[in-house]
């Protein structure tokens, strides 16, 4: 992605929350893209996956991120359904997340699929930050586009800021009777003991230098905790889809997230029936900043480290299923990552 410390792992943030509150319309400000425009009824129903460059990064957040700062070389964002039938897909998200979004439409407020996303964050012990979302629609609101949120917010009319306040207070609210002790972000000081909230806007951008910020702030007290993670061992990942690609038949759409995959590679794949023993024929990564579930344009490359989101040709893998586990063999016994993959 760029030249910082490629033995670095980056990390991986799951976007999460009700459906249409707004999470694919977020990463689209994030990325500069409109995923969510194209998406059937509006609705996402696959996980993505979405390498962000730090430089993108620090170009969103503004003053709030800069590049000297960080030597990590951008943010795996993974977008996941919000529509109640998808719980599987949400989970598997949630469970691939070094740390997380929860996205929650302020006007609407916590709602089924919010405090379903709350749980699997719970449990997964996964440090988040909550994006109040779509505060441009507060009556009288005066939108500052793509700017930091507290002098926008300082900036606004009384009656609108109390409007925007009282749904703010809600969700701080439903997050302490969750366990979560939450408030405005500009008022945390320590964002894993404390839930920081950030009235923000995917549609103008307002706000979104800040939920970048804080991510920011997150990974590195992350990587400190995980910085043994060896990137160079073999690699381990999650299906998110099996699609046909020209010129290639059945291929896999995988999250990486440990270890690093090359070409040639022997792997195992969770199928259908059995494990799936197979050796990779190409190795195909989306440009920077695109979503892999939409990407049709793919750079082959002879290796990727975690974590990342790639595409995987091999012989037959037309029996392999979405949200199996895929593992390098490398100098291991087969027959052990096979266990292990039928184990999973
Ligand atoms: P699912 O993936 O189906 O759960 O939905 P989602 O959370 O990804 O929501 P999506 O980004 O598709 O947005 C749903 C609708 O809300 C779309 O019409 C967006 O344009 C709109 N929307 C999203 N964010 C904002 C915002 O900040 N302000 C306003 N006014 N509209 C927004
Ligand atoms: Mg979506």
């Amino acid at each position: 992605m760029s030249d910082h410390d490629t033995s670095l792992r980056t990390p991986i943030v799951a976007v999460l929350g009700h459906v249409d509150h707004g999470k694919t319309s977020l990463l689209d400000k994030i990325r500069g893209s409109a995923v969510s425009e194209g998406e059937a009824g509006a609705i996402t129903q696959h996980i993505g996956a979405t390498a962000v460059p730090l430089e993108t990064i620090a170009d969103m957040a503004g003053d709030l991120v800069t590049v000297e700062d960080f030597d990590l070389p951008g943010l795996l964002f993974i977008d996941t359904p919000g529509h109640h039938s998808f719980s599987t897909l949400r989970s598997r998200g949630g469970a691939l997340a070094d740390l997380a979004i929860l996205v929650v439409d302020v006007n609407d407020g916590f709602q089924p699929q919010t405090e379903e996303a709350l749980d699997i964050l719970q449990r997964t012990g996964t440090p988040f930050v909550v994006a109040a979302n779509k505060a441009d629609t507060t009556p009288g609101w005066n939108p500052n586009e793509n700017a930091p949120i507290k002098p926008s917010y300082d900036a606004q009319s009384d009656t609108a800021r109390q409007r925007l306040d009282e749904n703010l207070y809600e969700i701080i609210g439903q997050l302490s009777d969750d366990g979560f002790s939450a408030d405005l972000y500009w008022r945390v000081q320590n964002f894993q003991k404390n839930i920081g909230v950030v009235p923000c806007s995917a549609l103008t951008g307002e706000g979104v230098p800040d939920i970048l910020a804080v991510l920011m702030g997150l990974s590195q007290r992350f990587m400190k905790a995980e910085m043994e993670i060896d990137v160079a061992g073999p690699g381990e990942g999650t299906v998110l889809e099996v699609k046909d690609q020209q010129g290639f038949g059945a291929t896999l759409d995988v999250v990486v997230y440990d270890g690093t995959i090359n070409e040639g590679d022997q792997i195992v794949v969770g199928g259908v029936n059995d494990p799936i023993v197979t050796e990779i024929r190409a190795l195909l990564q989306p440009q920077p900043n695109a979503e892999i579930r939409v990407e049709n344009r793919f750079e082959r490359v002879d290796a990727v480290a975690a974590a990342a989101g790639v595409k995987i040709a091999a012989p037959d893998l037309d029996e392999a299923m979405a949200g199996a586990p895929v593992r390098v063999v490398r100098d291991r016994d087969v027959d052990d990552v096979i266990a292990e993959v039928e184990a999973e």
